[in-house]
Formats: C-alpha cells, sequence, structure tokens
C-alpha cells in the first residue's frame, strides 16, 4: 500500500502543503510515543497553568502545543501558527506560503484515563508576505482551507486528511514510522441511526435540539419510526473519525450553559478543519442553520455550535431551527 508521501506527490499538493503535513506527521509521532509511555513519560495530570480560553491545561496540552509550535516555527513554509493553548498569532518566517492553525491536544479529559485523544490541524493561505503575521492574517473563512486533518492516538495511530479533493485515511506502522494510507475517497452515509452529544448539558439547549434529540430518544415510538444508538468520545477527533468509517451526526450545540460563549467547539481549530473533511466526504456541516465554512471569523479563538455528519440529519436538523 502506498504512504503519505505518495500520496500527496498523486494528489499535486502544494510543495508548502505537502511539507506543512510531513512536519504535523513527525510531532504526530512524537506525541503518539509519549502517549504510549502514558505515566512512564510523565506526561498525565495537570500542568497547573490556565489557557487564554480559561480551560486547565493539562500537561500533555502544553508539551504537544510546544512541539508543533517549535517544529513548525522552523519550517520555511510556514509564516505563522495559532493555536488554541496560544493567547497569540506567532509569527513564524514572514516570507512563508501558509499559516497553520491547530488544537495540540484534542480530548484533553481523556488523557489521563487512557481514552483516545487526537489532534487537528487547519493549513490557511498566508497573504501578507514581507510582514509578520498577526491575528488578523488568520481571520479567513474555512472555505479558504488549503488543507485540514487530524491525527486520531487511539488503539492505532490514524490520520485523515484532505486537500480539497476527498478525504484519505492513514494508519500509522510502529515499525518503519510510515503513516500508510488505507482508505481513500471516504464517504458518509446521507441517513444514519447513531448519534454523538453531551445529554447532560439537554436542559441548556434550545426547544429544536431539545425536540431532535427526543424523537431519537423515542426511537420506534416516536415520530422518527425506528431506534437510534448514541455514542460520546468526548474528544471531537473520535467521533469524527467514528462518522468517517461507519456514519452518524455529531453536535455540540449551542447552550445556555455559559452566557458568554455560543457553543464549546472552537471555529478555527476545531469546527473548521472537520468541517473541511466532513463535506469532502459528502457530508454536511453547520452552527445548526449556516454552513459552518462560510462563517466570516472575527478572533482567533471564537467558539461557535456545530452539528454535522450524516447530510439528511443536518438538513433536518436545520429544518427544525428554521421552523421556530
Ligand atoms: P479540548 O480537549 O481540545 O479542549 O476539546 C474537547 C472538546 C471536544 O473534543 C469534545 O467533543 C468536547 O470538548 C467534549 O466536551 P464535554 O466534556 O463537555 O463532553
Ligand atoms: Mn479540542
Ligand atoms: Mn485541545
Amino acid at each position: 500500500m502506498s504512504n503519505l508521501e505518495t500520496y500527496l506527490a498523486a494528489q499535486n499538493a502544494q510543495p508548502a502543503v505537502a511539507d506543512i503535513i510531513t512536519t504535523i506527521t513527525k510531532v504526530g509521532i512524537q506525541i503518539s510515543d509519549l502517549l504510549k509511555r502514558g505515566a512512564l513519560a510523565d506526561i498525565l495530570g495537570e500542568a497547573g497553568n490556565q489557557n487564554v480560553q480559561g480551560e486547565e491545561q493539562k500537561k500533555l496540552d502544553v508539551i504537544a502545543n510546544d512541539l508543533l509550535l517549535d517544529a513548525l516555527s522552523s519550517n520555511p513554509h510556514c509564516a505563522g501558527v495559532a493555536s488554541e493553548e496560544l493567547d497569540n498569532a506567532t509569527p513564524a518566517n514572514q516570507d512563508g506560503d501558509v499559516l497553520v492553525l491547530f488544537d495540540p491536544l484534542d480530548g484533553s479529559s481523556n488523557i489521563d484515563i487512557n481514552m483516545a485523544v487526537g489532534t487537528i490541524f487547519s493549513i490557511l493561505p498566508y497573504n501578507n508576505q514581507g510582514h509578520p503575521a498577526t491575528d488578523e492574517d488568520f481571520l479567513q473563512k474555512g472555505t479558504a482551507q488549503l488543507a485540514s486533518g487530524y491525527i486520531l492516538y487511539g488503539t492505532s495511530t490514524v490520520m485523515s486528511i484532505t486537500l480539497g479533493n476527498g478525504v484519505a485515511m492513514f494508519s500509522l506502522d510502529p515499525d518503519t514510522k510510515a503513516f500508510v494510507q488505507i482508505k481513500d475517497q471516504v464517504q458518509i452515509s446521507a441517513d444514519t441511526k447513531e448519534y454523538a452529544i453531551n445529554a447532560s448539558n439537554y436542559r441548556y439547549w434550545l426547544p429544536p435540539m431539545q425536540r431532535y434529540i427526543d424523537e431519537f430518544t423515542a426511537g420506534k415510538t416516536g415520530v422518527r419510526g425506528k431506534d437510534f444508538n448514541m455514542r460520546w468520545v468526548a474528544a471531537m477527533v473520535g467521533d469524527i473519525h467514528r462518522i468517517l468509517c461507519r456514519g452518524g451526526i455529531f453536535s455540540y450545540p449551542f447552550d445556555t450553559k455559559h452566557p458568554d460563549k455560543p457553543g464549546k467547539l472552537r471555529l478555527m481549530y476545531e469546527a473548521n478543519p472537520m468541517s473541511l473533511l466532513i463535506e469532502q466526504a459528502g457530508g454536511m456541516s453547520t452552527d445548526a442553520v449556516n454552513r459552518i465554512l462560510d462563517i466570516e471569523p472575527t478572533s482567533i479563538h471564537q467558539r461557535v455550535p456545530v452539528v454535522l455528519g450524516a447530510k439528511n440529519e443536518v438538513e433536518y436538523v436545520k429544518k427544525l431551527h428554521e421552523e421556530v
């Protein structure tokens, strides 16, 4: 089977995009190795500080962030990076072609319990060569992404990427350290019987989202006339990977739990890169009504409600929200 380098060459990937993805995979291998050693590598537990979003950082959030920041800053194609864990964008080579955004460690609450976590990345063009990159340079719509992807550190380490021409999946060979292609042109079915949502937030949701989930839990006895199954990994990377493998719908919807936050997930580091993958696999991704990739960002750390996956389900959620 072919490996990542062969795939990137066959896609005629821009040299900058191919090189940045290669750099990210090298860091992914380091993170994967650290996770395999777990407590023995002293990577579990709290870092003892908060990030810019007021979230407690785990040791591995900081380690993964620093590894990515160092590796990408020394890649000549990289004009700057923005991370969930950093207050502001960090400029790199001002003559670089691309900007890189990442959630270095997604699913932080899973680190200490030996469950799946991941890394999410998004690559944008750099349009301000000759000047050091600032936060404003990153404020581009999701449709501008040149590529996006994630690495999932699960029972094996797998990566899904898109360069805007479908979604390909790779598995890390632990012996040769090569990412070997396992799937091409991944497709998500338009219908599903599986949904992913943190139902403990039910009382904070808007009525259309409550109605949607009520219809699922009513199963055969309700208007949907069939039973549904629920899964929640607590790491978006895990839930998206499952949807790419066997379909489904995922939501972290608008809620009133934290009135200052319209949703939990971050537009630039989570929603946009995952939405590009989902759309490239034939799925749909919205904030319940509007297409995520069309959202004009106003801040690098902004949050957004997310409803994505099986097309017919995401359309139905949109209809329920538009009816009220
Ligand atoms: P992160 O660890 O990068 O902060 O992201 C966690 C996110 C997302 O991956 C996951 O879907 C969601 O938070 C889980 O939230 P709950 O703990 O509220 O279920
Ligand atoms: Mn995350
Ligand atoms: Mn994170």
